[in-house]
């Protein structure tokens, strides 16, 4: 028998405080750490057949076609709950002529890195597009959401330094801090005392603090709070670095984000977000003043070391933005169908958690709970994505639903109608509450 360890491999930096690992194999399993490859691969394929024997495996489900409110997998017409594409601008025909015209006029690759070969007037439109978006002098794009958080804690901090992060930050954020070589700590999610306590303590001791958070935190689709946050960094000297990943057009009365939200314009020393949710393509970007940017595109290594975004695909996030301030009725919508769908949740008796936005857990206790959830719904027309550990904290699996500009009032109430069914079905809401 292999030797099985806890979660986190001991060779792992440990830092201080658990640190949310989101590297789940599959959700629902806590990640064993075997000593050879052989026995990692074997543990995996226990795992998976024992869930797929269950019929509790929901994983690379397979979608045909585009992805807006509603989709076609294995045959079936679906409405599609658990799509981050919060404006439902996927197939738009605007940013899809754009991204073929893109195609024609420059072809399907940049053919190298930013600082050599891969760079375009295109990218540099795209850059100054994204800066006037959110309200910042320049922005520098990276091929992911993923690698842009990788990139800036990398760039911006490194031994001495010190990175504070929210417990339930995203893993790329958790993923830079490790790499950077900075020591790291997290405070209890939401707990502004908790962060005011480790900045005191911090006072002094080291030389850049980065304080770094989700502003819609991805599992629980609840805010960062922003006045706090940037008061308590003013105060104590701290840099705020915000991931926008999921308010980046889905926040803010014009979809401009949690400043907007906030009306806090100019809180957030270095704001980043994705091209990959409410715009419909892939990419990430940072925006802030023309030094930091500036510097960002001379010392961070995946912008140096790493091909640039593709053209159609940067057209197609240009046209986006042009396209989210030309149509500001999905902004609206997708508000007021978030708040539709939680406030049906919640009369039926689900617990919604700290939800404000688009993103809606519906807690369901243990793991097996939220798959079984899952398979109920999607023979009932739904298409749901279960969350269980190691995402989310032991004993707080839930679907994880997210609503779009483009689901209408009908969709939205057969989907409470199917949820509230099978809970029933499962036992997890009472019969006559699930009528609601
Ligand atoms: C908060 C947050 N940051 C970053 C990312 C990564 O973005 P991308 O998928 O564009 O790499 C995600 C992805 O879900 C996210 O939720």
């Amino acid at each position: 028998m292999p030797r099985v360890h806890q979660a986190i491999p001991a060779s792992r930096p440990t830092g201080a405080g658990a640190l949310p690992w989101s590297e789940t194999i599959m959700s629902g399993t806590q990640r064993e750490w075997h000593d050879t490859v052989a026995a990692r691969i074997s543990g995996y394929l226990a795992r998976r057949r024992e869930l797929e024997a269950d019929d509790r495996y929901h994983l690379l489900t397979p979608i045909d076609g585009p992805t807006n409110h509603r989709v076609r997998s294995r045959g079936r017409d679906l409405v599609m709950l658990g799509s981050y594409s919060y404006l439902g601008l996927i197939g738009h025909p605007r940013i899809d002529a754009a991204a073929a015209a893109a195609v024609a006029e420059w072809g399907t690759g940049a053919g190298g890195v930013r600082l050599l070969t891969g760079h375009t007037t295109l990218h540099e439109r795209l850059e100054a597009r994204l800066a006037r978006f959110a309200g910042r002098e320049d922005a520098v794009l990276y091929s992911s959401g993923y690698v842009t958080n990788v990139a800036v804690l990398s760039a911006l901090a490194g031994p001495g330094d010190l990175v504070l992060m929210d417990k339930l930050d995203h893993a790329s954020i958790v993923d830079g801090a490790l790499l950077c070589g900075a020591r790291w700590r997290t405070w209890r999610h939401g707990d502004l005392g908790h962060l005011e306590r480790l900045l005191r303590e911090a006072r002094g001791k080291y030389g850049a603090v980065l304080v770094v958070a989700d502003s819609v935190f991805s599992m629980d689709g609840d805010l960062l709070d922003l006045p706090c946050s940037a008061a308590l960094c003013r105060e104590h000297g701290a840099r705020l670095v915000v991931d926008e990943a999921h308010s980046i057009g889905a926040v803010g009365h014009a979809g401009h984000g949690i400043e907007e939200h906030f009306g806090m314009e100019g809180a957030i020393d270095v704001k980043i977000g994705t091209l990959s949710k409410a715009i419909p393509s892939v990419g990430g970007y940072v925006a802030g003043d023309a030094g930091l940017v500036g510097y960002l595109r001379h010392y961070s290594r995946p912008f140096i070391f790493s091909a640039a975004l593709p053209p159609p695909q940067a057209a197609a996030a240009l046209e986006a933005l042009d396209v989210i301030e030309a149509e500001p009725w999905r902004v609206r919508r997708a508000h007021e169908n978030a708040e539709r769908l939680r406030r049906g949740l919640q009369a039926q008796g689900w617990d919604t958690g700290g939800s404000t936005t688009c993103v809606i857990p519906v807690l369901v206790g243990d793991d097996a709970k939220a798959f079984d959830l899952a398979r109920e719904l999607f023979a009932r027309g739904l298409f749901v994505c279960p969350i269980g550990h190691p995402a989310v904290p032991k004993g707080q699996a839930r679907l994880r639903l997210t609503v779009m500009a483009t689901h209408t009032a009908e969709e939205l109430d057969f989907a409470l109608e199917a949820i509230g069914e099978a809970g029933a079905a499962l036992g997890l809401l009472r019969r006559e509450a699930a009528g609601a």
